[in-house]
Order: C-alpha cells, then sequence, then structure tokens
C-alpha cells in the first residue's frame, strides 16, 4: 500500500515543513497537483516549486500533470527531481510518444484516466507504464466528493492486470477519505492520493496509519472470494 498526500492541500504559507510533515507522518510518496488553468480550471505549482520541494525530501515526487502541453514539461519536471510523471489518457494521439518521452527521461511513467473517460483507453498502454491513475473526481480541485460511479473502472484495471500479468501500481486519487478508501482498495487499488482527507485531521501521522490500515483491510477482504470480473465501461 502507497499512501500519498496530496500538496494541493498543505499550508503553501510553510511550504518547507509540511512537506516534512508528510515524510515524518510516514507516507510513502508526496502528490504533487500540476494545473495549467487550461487542462482543467486552476493553476498550481511549476517545476521551481517541485525542484524546492525536492531539496527538503527524500519522498518520491508523484507528478500528476493536468495539463494540455505536456510536451514542453516533461524535461523540466524530470529535471527538477519528479520520481513518477503522469499524463493524462485524453490527450489520445499524443499519449503514446509522450509516454516513450518518460522512459527516455528516466522517470516512472504514470498514465491518468478521468471519470467520463472509458477505462478501455488506457487499455492498450498498459504494459508500457508503470502506473495507472484512476481519477475518482473531476480534475481540478481538492475536496470534492469521491464518485462512485469509478470504482467499476477499478476493477476492470485490476483484471486486466492479473490476466496479463502486468505490474503498473493502481492509484486513485480525488475524494479519498477514511469512508472511500475501503471501497478503492476492494476493488484493488493499491496506491491512494489523499489530499484533504490527510491534511483536514488534527494529526497527519495519525490519519496516514489509518487510512493505510483501512485499505489493507478492504484489500485483504477483497481478495478473499473471486473477484467477478466486470463489464469494461
Ligand atoms: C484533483 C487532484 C487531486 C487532489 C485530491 O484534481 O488531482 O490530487 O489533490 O484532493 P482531495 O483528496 O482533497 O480530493
Ligand atoms: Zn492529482
Amino acid at each position: 500500500m502507497i499512501i500519498a498526500p496530496s500538496l494541493l492541500a498543505a499550508d503553501y504559507t510553510r511550504l518547507a515543513h509540511e512537506v516534512r510533515r508528510v515524510a515524518k507522518a510516514g507516507a510513502d510518496w508526496l502528490h504533487v497537483d500540476i494545473m495549467d488553468g487550461h487542462f482543467v480550471p486552476n493553476l498550481t505549482f511549476g517545476p521551481g516549486i517541485v525542484a524546492a520541494v525536492r531539496k527538503v525530501t527524500r519522498l518520491p515526487l508523484d507528478v500528476h500533470l493536468m495539463c494540455s502541453r505536456p510536451e514542453i514539461l516533461l524535461e523540466p519536471f524530470a529535471r527538477a527531481g519528479a520520481s513518477v510523471i503522469t499524463v493524462h489518457v485524453e490527450l489520445g494521439d499524443r499519449v503514446e510518444p509522450l509516454l516513450w518521452k518518460l522512459r527516455a527521461l528516466g522517470t516512472k511513467v504514470g498514465l491518468a484516466v478521468n471519470p467520463p473517460t472509458p477505462i478501455t483507453h488506457a487499455r492498450r498502454f498498459l504494459p508500457q507504464i508503470d502506473l495507472l491513475l484512476v481519477m475518482t473526481v473531476n480534475p481540478g480541485f481538492g475536496g470534492q466528493s469521491f464518485i462512485h460511479e469509478t470504482v467499476p473502472k477499478i476493477q476492470q484495471a485490476a483484471a486486466w492486470r492479473r490476466a496479463e500479468q502486468l505490474d503498473f501500481r493502481l492509484e486513485v486519487d480525488g475524494g479519498i477519505t477514511f469512508e472511500t478508501v475501503g471501497e478503492c482498495a476492494r476493488a484493488g487499488a493499491d496506491t491512494f492520493v489523499s489530499g484533504t482527507g490527510l491534511f483536514g485531521q488534527r494529526s497527519l501521522r495519525a490519519a496516514v496509519t489509518k487510512l493505510r490500515r483501512l485499505a489493507a483491510r478492504s484489500a485483504e477482504a477483497g481478495a478473499r472470494p473471486a473477484a467477478p470480473i466486470p463489464l469494461a465501461g
């Protein structure tokens, strides 16, 4: 189980302190949302911020590009110290060369799927990627409610991963809380991004521990009976 708190929900007035707090809380990765004001109607961090964050932690940086022109951003973010870079499958024909470029840059390769996009769109890329990010809210903002209709997509991706013996991580992002993490873990998710669900708690350490425990318990429960193979959606 990987727990990846999202920097989006941190206190930006004390960024270094927040990043260190995430590491001390026992989190595995730090998720960094890059929004360009075009692919999504919001703006966040550039490569300069990622480079600054890189200086204060050894945690893997999970960089999620919600950007219309990732072509011009892969190299700057790789150079800034990103460990995983995720691009969106909604970019269509441009996805394949983007994945090749990421591989060449030496970062781990991620692919994200928005809630309205069928999971079948990601299928042919699965052998090429290290991380599949199933968005569980429409990207752009933290603090939104989990979209339950995305769960069959997690199940389908997990079923493909099993059947084809692939080894990408299956990440969920958006509205992940103590209430929703179990449903995702039961469906096969193993990597959990959480912003407001973690930073909103009094103790980040206790919250990370609790989220991890809930995910692990549900994953076990999900593994026990033979999981039905859902229809692709
Ligand atoms: C949403 C971002 C998420 C966001 C999640 O567009 O991709 O990573 O930080 O925030 P919460 O956990 O608050 O839904
Ligand atoms: Zn994200």
